[in-house]
């Protein structure tokens, strides 16, 4: 499976803050917030991941994680010229896709709890289909939103509606088989016209083909897509990380953890940050401190 990290968006939500940076580059407390949703792929085993932003943003995108061989993986870059849409990741991404199957998450997404558990699970439901999960909220209707019934079937899927059928929000991450691609092709512009995932969702459902996983409790889905909700998701992963001293999408360590690089190789990743405490932490990992 591949993965696509989609870096795009104005976020005007955050101006002024994002007015001159992109959005997932800014810290969710003492990492780039794009480290979250990365932390999502490694975990569930993904190497090869193509990162999409627009033409200035990709720049310091390719600076920051490069071609991704420190970590053991495999960075491509790809620009969305405008923010048409989250559904245009996958013809932006159709040569990277191929055949493959792929998992999409957004570059602004933070998720917490056990995710490798979660992505083992949701592998085995895609069945040459579609998975997306389901979270509960207060504020179903700034999301997609996802009805079911008693037996979890899904009845409905739709973009911000202004009546939700459910608490359930469709969070930033979903698995597809490479259909998608002629799916995303395939589907038109909505209203606020953008290429919408919750219509590529839509046609798997109307096909048969989309399964759905509940996140309930002990998994946190955290938004950032306002200062408070920032500053919010900072403090979570400050609270957890100095109680527990684990640190949450710590991407090296993942890397290590995952076999994809050896104890040498992470402790000179340590080393290069030995001035932070985040360095300080990779290199107590060796030595047993963290485990
Ligand atoms: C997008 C999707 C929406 C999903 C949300 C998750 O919303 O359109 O279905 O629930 O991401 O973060 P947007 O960020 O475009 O408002």
């Amino acid at each position: 499976m591949k993965g696509i990290v989609l870096a795009g968006g104005k976020g005007s939500r955050l101006y002024p803050a994002t007015k001159v940076i992109s959005k997932q580059l800014l810290p969710v407390y003492d990492k780039p917030l794009i480290y979250y949703p990365l932390s999502v792929l490694l975990l569930a085993g993904i190497r090869d991941i193509l990162i999409i932003s627009d033409p200035i943003s990709l720049a310091q995108y390719k600076m920051l994680l490069g071609s991704g061989e420190k970590w053991g993986i495999r960075f491509t870059y790809a620009i969305q010229e405008y923010p048409r849409g989250l559904a245009e990741a996958f013809i932006i991404g159709e040569e990277f896709i191929g055949q493959s199957d792929v998992c999409l998450v957004l570059g602004d997404n933070v998720f917490y709890g056990n995710i490798t558990d979660l992505m083992r699970k949701a592998l085995s439901l895609k069945n040459s289909g579609a998975v997306v999960f389901g979270y509960p909220v207060q504020n179903p209707s700034d999301f997609g939103v996802i009805e079911l019934d008693r037996s979890g079937n899904i009845l409905s899927i739709e973009e911000k509606p202004e009546n939700p059928k459910s608490k359930f929000a469709v969070p930033g991450l979903y698995l597809y088989n490479h259909d998608v691609v002629e799916i995303a092709k395939g589907i038109q512009p909505s209203a606020r016209g953008e290429l919408e995932i919750t219509a590529v969702n839509d046609e798997y459902l109307k096909q048969g083909r989309l399964s759905c996983q509940l996140l309930g409790r002990g998994f946190a889905w955290l938004d950032t897509g306002t200062p408070k909700g920032l500053l919010r998701a900072s403090q979570f992963v400050e609270t957890v990380q100095e109680r527990q001293g684990m640190y949450i999408a710590a991407l090296e360590e993942i890397a290590w953890r995952q076999g994809f690089i050896k104890t040498e190789e992470l402790i000179e990743l340590g080393e290069q940050l030995r001035m932070t405490d985040y360095g300080k932490y990779l290199m107590s990992l060796v030595e047993g401190k963290s485990d």
